[in-house]
């Protein structure tokens, strides 16, 4: 055998052992004997660099090199499902599939509705090219080096038949005991816990290392089939031959023909799924042929041949121990209750956000209540009710909200009309203070990486920073000297700063705060008013003349420009460099869709020449870096790349974008 036979034998027996162990759950070595092989075929690809195959079975382990996700157009958008809660639902459901169908005869094919990440693969000759998260469903993160840690998931497929491109969808999933497992881990090191599997499966995904991924242990199902040349069967077939090709399908598929089957499927899973190692959260009941499936189509949002059945929320019931107060950026006081610990869906919760005054008086609690706790699909869990017959004489008086601010003391005050009680003291107020410099530096306004809620909170303690601005008079040796603070964060905290001041101005606008002006708003004064002092000179007619500016908007911006601190605090802004004022060029459409990417470009281009793409770049938000290193997002590569940067870049795993994906990526 010669070594590169060696190694694509060594290859193809990792990834059949993998799909024994992890999809068909019945090994046939042992671990030790695993690791064994794995061990010679790294050795093996070490000396033979000439070899590497991205989807070699040693790249599961992941890379520390730090991932950087690229947004990717869907091919075929990613909808969601029409939820139904009771059985007189589903058989509307039926009811509307059997006229649509005109009384044809069909099939409907059951399946558990896993409770993760959804995720599109796209298969190549065979091969995994991309996963793509749903994202807003019609572009998601391309998170192909994450996804590839995924034991379950094949890199290369097996047996034949396959068509030569397809999608596969499904649910990324972080089994219980390893959700429990990390939440334990967390909890040791005083970490924020995860929520739920989900939220830890989605934070999971959109890690930066993937060996942190790989050492999480994430599990994948696959549900559904898309191509132009998908077999010819139904969609149950299909995915039973995509098992055949390395997929792991859920074994609790099943084709029902009546309305009393689908009953059946449905109560037998809401006690059984308890037992299943990942969260469920529902059934989802699918027409089962592809043609009727085409015949009957989608609505706008979801397909009208598939609708899911969500299990009851889990309910409990605990006592009340304590109402506590939290103080956000814009001085809005929530109340929380602050429960016994109790489990719900898998989860020990023991605090509910009340929302505001009104929804907490309507509830009625006192301190020592039993209440009901209910927690859906969502991540927080409700009080829904107060449990009377347990309420005696002896409990707690009736909460009443409080009038103070628990962080500063200041009189609370209530706007006329408005549900949230708010601490007017956005002067001194420290979470509101640290929340305005927070939102500043977040991924959408200034993009400010380097920095972080932890990092803010510690400048902010040791008298550092006191508002946006302050940021723009930090030096090197401020941030060193504080604790766990080396050279190398402090020059990485620099640099994000300093190259904040080419963010565009409509973003500058979104980032200063002011209340009521989201993104959108804000790239709409910039295009109307173009410069920061025309809007902070504008009059409310002036304001309100700009389309979707109403009166509450335009009363904030005046609010805001009216106050002196907020007005130096622009002036310094424009002083440290920002932009002030917006780049006017029709032709150009501006977005932020390169945000934080660092791209090299390399070789000859057809559609537009190398300045040209260097200038999109620049106009989406992203960065152009002249060598390839670990830090570089992709590589836009047109005719005749040079060698060595695409040896490098393979090395380094780091994405090729042609020409023509990369006009996609902008559209
Ligand atoms: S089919 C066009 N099947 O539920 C329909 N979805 O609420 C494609 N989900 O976004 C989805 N288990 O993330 C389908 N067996 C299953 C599912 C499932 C979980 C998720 C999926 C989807 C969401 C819709």
């Amino acid at each position: 055998m010669t070594t590169k036979e060696q190694i694509e034998h060594l290859r193809s027996e990792l990834h059949r052992h993998n799909y024994k162990y992890y999809v068909l759950n019945d090994p046939e070595i042992t671990d030790f004997e695993f690791d064994c092989i794995m061990r010679k075929l790294q050795e093996l690809e070490a000396k033979h660099p000439e070899y590497y195959d991205s989807m070699s079975p040693t790249m599961r382990v992941g890379s520390d090199l730090s991932n950087e996700f690229v947004q990717v157009m869907h091919k075929y958008p990613m909808l969601s499902l029409g939820n139904t809660y009771s059985f007189d639902e589903v058989k509307d459901f039926y009811g509307r599939i059997q006229r649509a169908l005109g009384g044809e005869q069909f099939e409907l094919c059951c399946e558990i509705k896993y409770d993760g990440v959804s995720i599109s693969l796209t298969y190549e000759e065979g091969r995994l090219v991309r996963a793509v998260t749903r994202g807003d469903g019609v572009q998601g993160d391309d998170v192909t080096a994450n996804v590839k840690t995924i034991n379950s998931i094949p890199l290369v497929l097996h047996g034949e038949g396959f068509p030569r491109e397809f999608e596969i969808r499904g649910e990324i999933l972080m089994p219980w005991e390893q959700f429990d497992r990390l939440n334990r881990e967390r909890e040791a090191q005083e970490e924020a816990l995860f929520a739920n599997p989900r939220n830890a499966a989605s934070g999971t995904l959109k890690l930066q290392n993937s060996t942190v991924v790989a050492s999480r242990k994430l599990d994948a199902y696959l549900y559904y089939m898309l191509g132009n040349t998908l077999p010819d069967v139904g969609h149950y077939e299909c995915l039973q031959q995509a098992a055949k090709w390395g997929f792991k399908v859920s074994p609790a598929m099943r084709k029902c023909s009546t309305l009393d089957e689908v009953f059946e499927y449905i109560n037998y899973w809401d006690t059984e799924r308890k037992n299943l190692p990942v969260a469920t959260d529902g059934i989802v009941i699918k027409v089962n042929s592809l043609s009727q499936q085409r015949m009957l189509g989608y609505t706008a949002k979801v397909p009208r041949w598939a609708i899911a059945y969500k299990f009851q929320a889990e309910k409990a019931v605990t006592r009340l121990n304590e109402i506590t107060y939290q103080v956000g950026r814009t001085g809005a006081v929530t109340p929380v209750a602050n429960f016994e610990p109790v489990q719900l869906s898998g989860t020990m919760v023991k605090r509910a956000t009340l929302h505001n005054a009104d929804f907490m008086e309507n509830l009625d609690l006192h301190i020592g209540d039993m209440v009901f706790v209910e927690k859906g699909g969502e991540i927080i869990p409700k009080i829904t009710a107060v449990d009377l017959t347990a309420r005696s004489f002896m409990m707690g008086e009736k909460v009443r909200f409080i009038t103070r601010c628990p962080e500063c003391g200041t009189l609370l005050m209530r706007v006329e009309g408005e549900a949230a009680i708010f601490c007017p003291n956005d002067a001194t107020c420290p979470p509101q203070i640290k929340g305005r410099i927070e939102h500043f530096i977040s991924r959408k306004a200034m993009n400010i990486d380097g920095l972080g809620a932890e990092t803010v909170d510690l400048l902010y303690s040791v008298g550092l920073i006191h508002n946006a601005a302050d940021l723009y008079n930090l030096r090197i040796p401020d941030i060193c000297r504080l604790e766990r603070m080396g050279f190398r964060s402090a020059e990485n905290i620099i640099r994000s700063i300093e190259h904040s001041r080419t963010v565009p101005f409509e973003r500058v606008l979104f980032a200063i705060g002011i209340r009521f002006v989201g993104e959108t708003v804000a790239k709409k004064l910039a295009r109307a008013f173009e410069t920061m002092e025309r809007i902070e000179n504008a009059t409310f007619d002036e304001l309100t003349a700009v389309d979707e500016i109403g009166e509450k908007i335009a009363q904030s911006i005046l609010h805001f420009f009216a106050n002196e601190e907020c007005r130096t605090l622009v002036n310094r802004l424009k002083n440290a460099g920002l932009q002030m004022q917006i780049i006017v060029d029709d032709s150009i459409k501006y977005t932020d869709k390169l945000i934080g990417k660092n791209i090299v470009i390399s070789g000859v281009f057809a559609q537009h020449s190398r300045n040209e793409y260097k200038a999109m770049i620049e106009q989406h938000g992203g960065t152009n870096v002249s060598s390839i290193s670990s830090k570089t997002s992709f590589v836009l590569a047109g005719r005749d790349m040079g060698p060595a940067k695409l040896e490098k870049a393979q090395k380094l795993g780091i994405r090729i974008v042609d020409e023509d994906t990369f006009l996609k990526m902008l559209e």
